[in-house]
């Protein structure tokens, strides 16, 4: 058993179950490049302020790197009664470089070092997953660029619509997931503050120089009250309903592909290197990862709630509740970021029936609305257009016709403002194309859409670049 930073207070020794239930070390041992990079930080700064020499820093980042290294190979142990990565650190480094690594700790505190640690790995982690979801965005254009010929029928509350082609379809999944890009950029200026030197929650009689900190650490600001700094966790909520809403546009794209490649609609085949069998049914091929996926966004959902609930009544400042908040931030981060990895992969092998998909979308009076539109701008008002189209609909439905079915005088009996240019309004095709209002599924309109969405992601990657460049981040 080590001994404890707090051990002058305390007469007895902590009990065992206590160190086993206190214990953050299997989770945020991840975050021990932050911390190191954190460290190195705090030295330099506090050896500028002349509050530790320059030969202590020094051997205190020498000592700093070595430990590094260390956790890189594998050698480190860990031990829950350390508690923490911070607390391993150090204790290591008092093996490193004896007692001057208790000067590590000067105008610092475990709250503010924490703090600084998650918003270093969450910096990190939403610049990932901008570069993922740039990826993602990136094959769904390529996959609506080549398929602009295949029409579908779009859909409300589950039952035919309209016509519309299967790259508009997929473009709306473009726009949600630019949205989703736009939320992570967006929350990365209140993740990037730097909270160190707030200590345990009042700040620090030391003459510090948190700007200087900032600064080593590539952060473009400085937290502003060391209250709010050590108990904030805004960043964090604000990360999960981020992902939890990615969550839901993946988990609504992977119910389609769940749809779509059943015999029911049979409009897609999935590739088999992205489906499974069955340990029973010779013939099944199923779309497990879509439904892992669906599923796996329950478990970002109930991080989200984990964070709110854990925060909602804690009082200021700091409260030891808030280390559980990494189990689900990591938990999240890992789930989206394999999610959108694994349709990066698969989404390009989709195999995409054409067939079908114009079948499904020439049958089920898919041009009902169209035909109604005609008659109105033949002069009648649409409400009457509307009631006469359903009386032709009822007709074709007993005769077992569609409506572009029926001859020129069945059509004539339901209104004699149907004339032979009524066929040019009837097929899919026509139907599409028509729809030239901007944000519709005319093929033109689609094109012009796909061709802006990729200057937009050209532009975005070089925006994407540049804020990289700017975190010069360690990845742990
Ligand atoms: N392991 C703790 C956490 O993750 C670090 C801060 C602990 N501070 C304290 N005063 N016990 O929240």
């Amino acid at each position: 058993m080590s001994v404890k930073p707090w051990d002058g207070r305390f007469s007895e020794k902590t009990d065992r179950s206590v160190e086993a239930f206190t214990s953050s070390i299997d989770i945020d041992k991840r975050l021990y490049c932050y911390d190191i990079d954190g460290s190195v930080a705090h030295c330099k700064m506090l050896a500028k302020a002349a509050i530790i020499s320059q030969e202590d820093a020094l051997s205190l980042i020498q000592g700093l790197g070595k430990i590094k290294r260390e956790i890189e190979r594998g050698g480190f142990r860990f031990d829950d009664s350390l508690e923490d990565i911070h607390m391993h650190v150090e204790a290591r480094l008092v093996q490193e470089v004896g007692r001057v690594a208790q000067k590590l700790h000067t105008a610092r505190s475990r709250n503010d070092q924490v703090a600084l640690d998650v918003r270093m790995y969450l910096r990190h982690e939403t610049v990932a997953l901008i570069k993922n979801l740039i990826q993602l965005r990136k094959v769904i254009l390529g996959l609506a660029r080549i398929h602009l010929d295949v029409v579908m029928p779009g859909y409300t509350h589950l039952q035919r619509a309209q016509p519309v082609l299967l790259s508009h379809h997929l473009m709306a999944y473009y726009e949600m997931f630019s949205r989703d890009a736009d939320r992570f950029n967006d929350g990365l200026k209140r993740i990037n503050v730097m909270p160190l030197g707030s200590a345990a929650l009042a700040g620090t009689t030391y003459p510090i120089d948190r700007d200087y900190t900032a600064k080593l650490l590539n952060f473009p600001k400085v937290s502003a009250n060391s209250i709010d700094s050590v108990s904030d966790r805004d960043f964090i909520i604000e990360f999960l309903s981020s992902a939890s809403i990615c969550m839901v546009h993946l988990s609504r794209m992977s119910e389609e592909f769940i749809l779509w490649s059943s015999s029911e609609f049979g409009f897609i085949e999935l590739p088999d290197a992205f489906a499974t069998g069955s340990s029973i049914m010779p013939q099944k091929k199923n779309p497990d990862v879509s439904e892992l996926v669906r599923g796996k966004t329950g478990r970002v959902f109930g991080d989200l709630m984990t964070l709110l609930t854990l925060m909602k009544a804690l009082p200021l400042a700091y409260n030891r509740d808030m280390q559980e908040d990494k189990v689900s931030l990591f938990n999240t981060s890992d789930i989206l970021k394999q999610c959108i990895d694994i349709y990066i992969k698969m989404l390009p092998n989709l195999n995409i029936r054409k067939d079908t998909m114009y079948a499904a979308a020439s049958k089920g009076f898919l041009n009902a609305t169209d035909m109604a539109d005609y008659l109105t701008m033949k002069g009648i008002a649409f409400r009457e257009a509307h009631s006469c189209v359903g009386k032709a609909v009822s007709y074709a439905l007993r005769n077992n016709k569609e409506l572009h079915e029926l001859t020129l005088n069945e059509l004539k009996s339901f209104s004699s403002l149907i004339t032979e240019d009524i066929y040019d309004i009837l097929t899919p095709q026509q139907m599409i194309n028509r729809r030239k209002s901007f944000g519709g599924t005319a093929t033109e309109n689609v094109i012009a859409a796909v061709e802006a969405a990729e200057k937009q992601l050209d532009k975005e990657t070089e925006t994407f670049l540049s804020v990289k460049a700017a975190l010069k981040n360690q990845v742990c």
